[in-house]
């Protein structure tokens, strides 16, 4: 079932987006050489405790930390770690949400470590303008699809490959709602888009192949050829003049 928010729950929402974009920001500010993800975390959770929210992840299906935080050839879901340490020349895609009092929010950016290859570069910034594509496709009367399409031809446009395995979704009470919200599809087809939908659209882009593997710790989610992979996500509605990114810090 698709719910669609009213403007008293949309109030509560801007605030669970705004903490969730805020909290982003300030972990990826932080990303710099000899830092660790574990110290990222750290930063993000602090933040969302001292604004009355919580970390919406952590034990999400038993998710042991507050952001996922994903390296280079790692897709999604890297859970973060004293042992892990950003150095220069990394991609660094931090994804992480709030959930304030009930209501979701939920964000991802992917950040350069220093200096960064060309390549990197090109994929960071395709990646995030394809979520751009996604959300100017999120307009009521058109279709779920026309949101995918939009990512999926800009991407392959540039060169690089959308990720299948994992969709963005529906937020508001729960961090996953109906419905999902493929970065790959048909314009025209799916469900009909409303004023007062609440999505999450989260292109992941491969700069090799799309498929994708999940390491033994059964979390983190790796390109399989070994490719770059970078992750832009904004929580929006819908509304009768367009879309709207909630997930502004
Ligand atoms: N990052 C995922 C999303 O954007 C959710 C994280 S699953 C978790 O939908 F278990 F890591 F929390
Ligand atoms: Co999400």
């Amino acid at each position: 079932m698709i719910v669609l928010k009213t403007g008293r729950e949309l109030k509560v929402m801007r605030e669970a987006c705004r903490i969730s974009a805020e909290a982003l920001k300030l972990a990826g500010d932080a990303v710099q050489p000899g830092v660790t993800t574990a110290e990222l975390d750290r930063i993000a959770e602090k933040y969302i405790l001292s604004q009355g929210a919580k970390p919406n992840f952590k034990n999400y299906n038993g998710y042991p930390a507050t952001a996922c935080i994903s390296i280079n050839n790692e897709v999604i879901h890297g859970i973060p770690s004293k042992k892990r340490v950003i150095k220069a020349g990394d991609i660094v895609s931090i994804d992480l949400g709030a959930v304030y009092e009930g209501y979701h929010g939920d964000n991802a950016a992917t950040f350069a470590c220093g200096d960064i290859s060309a390549e990197a570069k090109r994929l960071m910034d395709a990646t995030h303008e394809s979520l751009y594509k996604g959300i100017a496709a999120a307009v009521s009367g058109g279709r779920l699809g026309d949101i995918g399409a939009a990512i999926q031809q800009y991407v392959e446009q540039q060169g690089f490959s959308v990720v299948r395995q994992f969709v963005g979704h529906g937020i508001g009470t729960a961090l996953h709602e109906a419905p999902e919200v493929p970065n790959f599809g048909t314009q025209g087809r799916g469900i009909r888009l409303m004023p007062g939908m609440t999505l999450a659209i989260e292109p992941m882009v491969n700069t090799g192949h799309f498929d994708v593997k999940v390491m033994p710790d059964g979390w983190t989610v790796l390109t399989r050829d070994g490719s770059l992979s970078a992750h832009f996500e904004h929580t929006i509605v819908i509304t009768p003049d367009g879309p709207q990114i909630l997930t502004k810090a």
